[in-house]
């Protein structure tokens, strides 16, 4: 069956969202369904049933696309379908994502590279695809993070992916403004998604204190109309709002140190008079470097 714009014998306005079937990409998709510029929302992910839910949930503009965005050959037959179908993207959500909590030598094998293959290489292979569909008026919004503002050790992999991310989206940004494609990096902090179950390595996770944490619906609700306002970062939260700042003000071996404490990686309590509270039994401690002034010279 035609859609509305192939009846009207335009191409089909289409939004694409990767990682919509979950977390913050499933409440992009819910508030992209209410854009009446848009006939289809390609839905990509890798899990079948949860694309389906989709469907079900948002209706028949849902087009569910599974793909894994880490195999180069899937990312070459999307470009193919878009050169076949030639719709005009309306959006671009690169929004698909994945980290691991741990020591960067503990990660299995080939883990780390998962995580640059998603978060980075899918991101810049995407954006490259799907640009040759974009008009005046098109955009691309990125999942970035807090992370993106300072390295993490034992979060190590992800942050600097998210860093990666944000800096290539404000210098896309600056690129595609004369073509009236706007670029916004998205920058939560924690979100109640799976995908800090996921990041979990072991049943004792190095990273527990998740604060400040919010929901993914207002986090998209900020990016999506600071994208139409031509934000080049959307930042949901006083919270998170002061510690992007309170990162960019201090040296990094501080911030390194207050998130190592916050952490209760470091052997010195987050707050004074209380054991760590993920490795009360001081094994963790022990096994990681006791943090001193010295580590300040990070910087
Ligand atoms: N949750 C947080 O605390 C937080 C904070 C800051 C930023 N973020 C970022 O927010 C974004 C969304 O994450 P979320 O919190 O909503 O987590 P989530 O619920 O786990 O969603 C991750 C999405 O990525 C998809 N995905 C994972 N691997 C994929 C692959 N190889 N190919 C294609 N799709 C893949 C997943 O689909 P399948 O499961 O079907 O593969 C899922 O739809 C990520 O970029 C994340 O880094 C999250």
């Amino acid at each position: 069956m035609k859609n509305k714009s192939e009846k009207r014998g335009v191409m089909k306005k289409i939004a694409v969202i990767t990682g919509a079937d979950s977390g913050l990409g499933r409440e992009y998709t819910r508030l992209i369904v209410k854009e009446s510029d848009v006939d289809e929302i390609w839905a990509l992910a890798k899990t079948p049933a949860r694309l389906q839910r989709l469907v079900q949930d948002f209706g028949d503009r849902i087009v569910p696309v599974e793909i894994d965005l880490t195999q180069l050959d899937a990312l070459a037959d999307f470009h193919r379908r878009l050169s076949l179908e030639k719709p005009e993207i309306r959006w671009l959500i690169n929004n698909a994502g994945i980290g691991k909590f741990g020591p960067f030598e503990k990660l299995e094998a080939l883990e780390a590279a998962w995580i640059v293959d998603l978060n980075c290489r899918a991101v810049v292979e995407m954006t490259w695809n799907c640009l040759p569909y974009m008009l005046a008026g098109s955009r691309i919004v990125n999942t970035a993070s807090q992370a993106a503002f300072q390295p993490l050790p034992y979060f190590n992999v992800y942050a600097a992916s998210k860093a990666f991310i944000d800096r290539f989206s404000l210098a896309l940004a600056v690129e595609l403004k004369p073509r009236g494609i706007a670029v916004t990096s998205v920058c939560p902090c924690w979100m109640r998604t799976p995908f800090i179950t996921k990041a979990q390595t072991s049943a004792k996770p190095d990273v527990t204190r998740l604060f400040p944490i919010t929901d993914p619906s207002p986090v998209a609700y900020l990016a999506l109309a600071d994208s139409k306002k031509g934000r080049t970062r959307s930042v949901y939260g006083t919270l998170t709002r002061l510690s992007i700042l309170g990162a960019k003000l201090l040296p990094v071996g501080i911030v390194m140190a207050v998130w190592l404490i916050q952490q209760g990686l470091s052997g010195i309590p987050a707050f004074p008079g209380r054991k760590s509270q993920n490795h009360a039994d001081g094994e963790q401690a022990s096994r990681l470097p006791a943090l001193t002034l010295d580590d300040k010279a990070a910087d």
